[in-house]
């Protein structure tokens, strides 16, 4: 039997309750310290990891002796955390995405971790739900890949503490906020980098009632982002957030000169009295035209514990692994970092109207 890892959380909001409630889940580690400003955050992670103790600041908590930080904070607070960190100490970091959220801090964060061996996990718990890792593991099977596209309809932003997630200066805008995660499946499934951008998004319907010390909130809640690749692959996006009613809140389709491949996810809302369904892949050949259906089941105290389809709960397992092994991050940062170099090139161009190209080997859109 292993010493258990000593984790620290900094962040006990709804995402920092997930990974504890997931963490709990894992025999070989405990969470032994939490910051959480807030008081009502700090009393629910107080009910959920009884042991930790609360410490008032990040320096406090590196002070614990931790094998392993997760950082769950308002996305504009990532890039000086994590510097703080690198600067401190060597602990290994699992960090929230979106990584940073302006392109001055994707140069920033690059300078610092150069030529450093510190574990940096970036939290893409969509590469870790089951049902888009037997897509990854499928995606040979539609010969040579050729498009993506990756639609999103789901409901609006959820409220957060002290609203950070309503303007863009804070969250990075919508298409770094969330599409991050599809940026970075894009890069995964096509495996190619990006070259050029072109979206179209606004605000349409959401949170234009809403109001924040006066201010209207300016994040958009629906567009298509179209991305070419640097080996011919062409990636779309459909994102709208008012389609609350979907069936499916993912539908990804890859396509390649063979088959068709689609993974069909539901939301995380469950319609009462009706039994969830499961995420399931639909492989779709050319000929014979016969489709093949596989539902994927997920273990129940990995659904249970999030609103991930479990991808939290396998996230944790890998990262635990990397942290005992010494081995890289399945989700380094320059994976993080091009995801929200993708998010500010969609908003770029969504803001003029111009395709914006990617410079992807030195991390920096061309404008
Ligand atoms: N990977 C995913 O699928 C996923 C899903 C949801 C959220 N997230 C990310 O997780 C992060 C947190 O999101 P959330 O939904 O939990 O937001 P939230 O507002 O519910 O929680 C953020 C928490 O951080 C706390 N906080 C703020 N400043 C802090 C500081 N300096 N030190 C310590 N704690 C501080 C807040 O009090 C709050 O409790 C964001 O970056 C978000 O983008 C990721």
């Amino acid at each position: 039997m292993t010493n258990p890892l000593r984790y620290g959380l900094l962040g006990a909001g709804m995402m920092g309750r997930e990974h504890l409630r997931n963490l709990a889940l894992l025999e070989d580690v405990k969470v032994v310290a939490i910051c959480e400003p807030n008081p009502g955050m700090l009393n629910k992670a107080r009910a959920l990891a009884p042991d930790a103790v609360f410490v008032a600041d990040l320096l406090a908590l590196l002070d614990q002796r931790l094998d392993a930080l997760v950082i769950a904070t308002p996305n504009f607070t990532h890039c000086d955390q994590l510097l703080t960190v690198l600067a401190a100490c060597q602990v290994p970091v699992l960090i929230e995405k979106p990584l940073v959220t302006t392109e001055v801090d994707v140069t920033r964060l690059r300078r610092a971790l150069a030529d450093r061996a510190s574990l940096v996990w970036v939290g893409m718990e969509y590469r870790f739900m089951p049902a888009l890792a037997a897509f990854d593991a499928k995606g040979a099977t539609v010969g040579q890949r050729r498009m993506l596209s990756i639609r999103e309809h789901r409901y609006p932003f959820l409220k957060k503490v002290d609203d950070w997630n309503r303007f863009n200066r804070y969250s990075g805008g919508t298409f770094v906020e969330k599409c991050c995660h599809f940026f970075d499946l894009m890069r995964l499934f096509l495996k190619a980098e990006p070259v050029r951008v072109f979206a179209s998004a606004a605000q349409d319907v959401n949170h234009l009632a809403e109001r924040y010390g006066g201010a209207q909130p300016d994040i958009w809640d629906n567009g298509y982002v179209i991305i070419d690749f640097d080996n011919g692959c062409r990636g779309m996006l459909d994102l709208c957030m008012f389609a609350d009613g979907v069936r499916f809140e993912q539908e990804i389709s890859l396509v390649g000169d063979l088959d068709r491949l689609d993974c069909q996810i539901p939301g995380p809302f469950r319609v009462v009295g009706v039994a969830p369904e499961p995420a399931r892949l639909v492989v779709s050949p050319r000929a014979p035209v016969a489709p093949v259906i596989e539902n994927i089941i997920v273990p129940k105290a990995a659904m249970d514990a999030g609103s991930h389809q479990g991808a939290t709960f396998f996230q944790h397992q890998a990262f635990v692994a990397a942290v005992r092994s010494g081995k890289p991050a399945a989700v380094s940062a320059d994976d993080g970092l091009m995801a929200v170099l993708m998010g500010l090139a969609a908003q770029a161009s969504a803001t003029t109207g111009q395709a914006v190209e990617i410079d992807a080997q030195n991390f920096r859109l061309l404008r």
